[in-house]
């Protein structure tokens, strides 16, 4: 399959390349970056009009939540790659809080098969910090290592003690896995549904303070200055955690970190009418956080945007909202969200491009992330004039808890090519 992108505004920030150039796909790879390349010859040519959209590297999720294996209720990997691939996304990393635990090479390998079976999006398994996420003794991280995982979390789970956690940036360190951290205090947290703010006092429900994140990013950046090893903070939500990451990465600890959509788009106000699909963790913040989060990825301290796709059954989220799971989909709306912040004039495309490619590939050591010539065809084509309206029966995911139903956003991913396949499109 040869595929010609003719016209499109080619934005490479591994390359820091942006202009107008023609893409040239053939037997997977990127074959030729050009002004007006000659139609090739070729029995089986696809020819693709991007004027007028953007053409980038394929995109990468580093933040997902694919629930199988034992969540299968909630998504499969079949129909979160398919969410993926819509959304815009060639690869997703997917976190370690399945039934099993990502904790052994046996449930790296099982996740790796169904994703070769299912074809398109490519799946990166996060292995477990901790057995069962219990946050007692460490997984398998060498087994799983060798089995093929590209980072270490008990994401949605705090690691609580600081030797193990120690420990795990140790091995991380050794392997080149960065540990990605779920900052919360957990002591602190407890019991908590939402912020804890004028709002939650307002609505009656127990809240969770900023502090539960920033005491942790602190401990989390002491523990980056003591291992050596590269920690990555998963989905910041505070002003006090942003300022704690920018000032580490002042100091040029090896600290990275990722903010989510829904914590540069809504507050807590959006709690009030007490719709479960805004319960998620870390919880929805007011406007300052919210502002702070949008500086920090305007200056680079937040290198990464990430989904945080965290499916639940409907059944699951139509309990009262003390009950309900914390979580909420993510993939088929992460682009277009994100989009919005350059619509806005916070963010140029170049930077939003790099968001995520060249940043999370790097932080992966992924062999994604650029457009270079020989390069593996992973593309993502945007537009970012599409007018994307967010219906649960067009979503791809098994499950629709998400709390941007109903909006209209400008800009959508509108084709999604892996290894030069045509996985996705709108065009
Ligand atoms: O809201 C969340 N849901 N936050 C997490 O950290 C975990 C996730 C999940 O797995 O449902």
């Amino acid at each position: 399959m040869h595929i010609l992108i003719r016209g499109g505004r080619v934005i490479d920030p591994a390359q820091g390349l942006d202009r107008h150039l023609d893409v040239w796909i053939a037997d997977g790879k990127i074959a030729a970056l050009d002004k007006n390349l000659p139609l090739p010859p070729a029995e089986t040519l696809r020819v693709i009009d991007a004027r007028g959209c953007v053409v980038a590297p394929g995109f990468i999720d580093m933040h997902t939540h694919l629930r199988e294996p034992g969540f299968e209720h909630k998504e499969t990997i079949a129909t979160g790659l398919a969410a993926a691939a819509a959304g815009g996304f060639t690869a997703v990393a997917a976190m370690a809080n399945t039934q099993p635990v990502n904790d052994t090479a046996a449930v790296t390998e099982y996740m790796l098969q169904r994703a070769a079976a299912v074809g398109g999006t490519r799946l990166y398994p996060i292995g477990a910090v901790s057995q069962g996420l219990r946050g007692k003794e460490l997984a398998e991280i060498g087994s799983m290592h060798r089995a093929g995982i590209v980072a270490l979390s008990d994401d949605g789970m705090p690691v609580m003690n600081s030797r193990l956690l120690r420990r795990a940036m140790e091995y991380g360190a050794m392997l080149g896995l960065p540990v990605i951290s779920h900052c919360e205090d957990q002591t602190l947290a407890a019991g908590g549904v939402m912020h804890e703010g004028v709002v939650s006092t307002e609505l009656g429900l127990p809240g969770i303070p900023a502090a539960a994140e920033s005491i942790m990013v602190y401990r989390d950046v002491q523990l980056a200055a003591l291992t050596g090893a590269h920690v990555h903070i998963a989905h910041l939500s505070t002003a006090e955690a942003v300022d704690l990451v920018r000032r580490a990465k002042d100091k040029g600890l090896p600290v990275t970190a990722e903010a989510c959509p829904h914590h540069f788009t809504l507050t807590d106000e959006a709690v009030r009418g007490y719709d479960t699909n805004t319960k998620v963790n870390p919880p929805l913040r007011p406007a300052a956080d919210v502002e702070a989060v949008k500086a920090g990825l305007q200056d680079g301290t937040i290198e990464v945007i990430a989904s945080d796709h965290a499916p639940h059954h409907a059944a699951e989220k139509e309990q009262d909202y003390l009950t309900a799971p914390f979580g909420m989909i993510g993939l088929e709306t992460t682009v277009s969200l994100a989009l919005q912040l350059y619509h806005e004039g916070l963010l140029s495309l170049p930077q939003l491009v790099t968001k995520f490619t060249v940043a999370p590939a790097r932080i992966l050591g992924l062999p994604h992330g650029t457009l270079r010539v020989g390069s593996t065809a992973d593309v993502t084509i945007l537009d970012p004039e599409y007018e994307l309206v967010v219906e649960a029966a067009t979503l791809r995911s098994r499950s629709k808890n998400s709390p941007f139903l109903g909006w209209r956003l400008r800009g959508a991913a509108v084709m999604t090519i892996v290894g030069g396949h045509i996985v996705f499109e709108r065009l």
